[in-house]
């Protein structure tokens, strides 16, 4: 069986393509991105673009399960065309069961909200695909841990108001996604990754000081202030939008689901945001 992986050269891809290689059985693996040449043996690189659904119908061709991991493209409207381009293609190809990336908070919304290409994509892919699954992933513990540095320098952990999140490390949203691909029984389900528990802001500001030894506090900004901070910090509109939403979210405890789909899937328990911030280089 060849199982395909849309998106296979970013972090989340190559993570899944390791841990297919780990479990072994009889498939052969294809990795599909922009930057084919990177995609490591055993796996087949394949050329393929979502903004260039010509190549992807080529791109998934012979492959019977294929997941679809969206771009990190916050130019508006260009994740939903992706998207829809990727099932599209999958589906004329011939592939029989599409998995699809989701995220937590998805629900009918419309553009530029943030996660309304998740829901047209879902609803695209149910309406269309012979057989689905949908993996739907929290919040990335490692994207906390990336934004501890500037936090730390301020000794503000912000947020748009108190709020638990069940924080899911990439590596075991890699090895749940690998085991729906190998795995039976798994067509027409919904999955949510999640971490074991969910974590309040106090809480990750505590652990984020504890392990840096420096003073670090939750607090809540309105948002103003907190789109004016990250606007100071020279970060881009699109991106102020996305993590504005991605807070808004936070707050209506939207990423407050704890699941034990990642045990259930993948194989073994997944790690907690303590043990992801441990092992995160300071
Ligand atoms: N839950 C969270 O907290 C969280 C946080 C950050 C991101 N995310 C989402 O999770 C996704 C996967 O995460 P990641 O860490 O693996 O991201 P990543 O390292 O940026 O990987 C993105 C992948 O998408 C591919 N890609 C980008 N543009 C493409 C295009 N036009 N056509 C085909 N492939 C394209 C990239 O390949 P090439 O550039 O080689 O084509 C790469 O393989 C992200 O893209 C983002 O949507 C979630």
């Amino acid at each position: 069986m060849k199982i395909g992986i849309s998106g296979a050269s970013g972090q989340l891809g190559k993570t899944v393509l390791a841990e297919l290689k780990v479990r072994g059985g009889h498939h052969s693996a294809v990795g599909i991105s922009r930057t084919p040449e990177t995609v490591q043996s055993p796996a087949e690189g394949r050329h393929g673009d979502y903004d260039r659904p010509d190549t992807l119908t080529k791109a998934y061709e012979g492959v019977k399960r294929l997941l679809i991991i969206p771009a990190a493209d916050v130019r508006p409207g260009a994740r939903g065309r992706q998207f829809a381009a990727a099932i599209d293609a999958a589906v004329n190809s011939g592939v029989e069961h599409i998995v699809l990336i989701s995220s937590a908070a998805t629900r009918e919304a419309e553009e530029p909200e943030m996660f309304a290409p998740y829901w047209t994509a879902e609803q695209h892919l149910i309406r269309t695909a012979p057989r689905w699954t949908i993996l739907r992933m929290n919040y990335y513990a490692e994207s906390l841990a990336q934004t501890a540095s500037m936090s730390l320098r301020s000794g503000i952990l912000p947020g748009l108001g108190e709020s638990r999140v069940a924080f899911v490390s990439r590596d075991d949203l890699a090895a749940a996604a690998a085991g729906i691909l190998l795995g039976e029984g798994h067509a027409g389900a919904f999955y949510n990754a999640t971490g074991p528990d969910a974590v309040t802001g106090a809480q990750r500001a505590a652990l984020m000081s504890e392990m840096s030894g420096k003073p670090l506090h939750f607090t809540v900004l309105d948002e103003a202030q907190l789109r004016g901070g990250l606007v100071q910090a020279g970060i881009p509109k699109e991106y102020i939008d996305a993590m504005i939403d991605i807070e808004k979210h936070f707050v209506a405890g939207d990423f407050n689901i704890v699941t034990g789909d990642v045990e259930r899937l993948a194989g073994r328990r997944p790690r907690s945001l303590r043990e992801v911030l441990k092992a995160t280089p300071k």
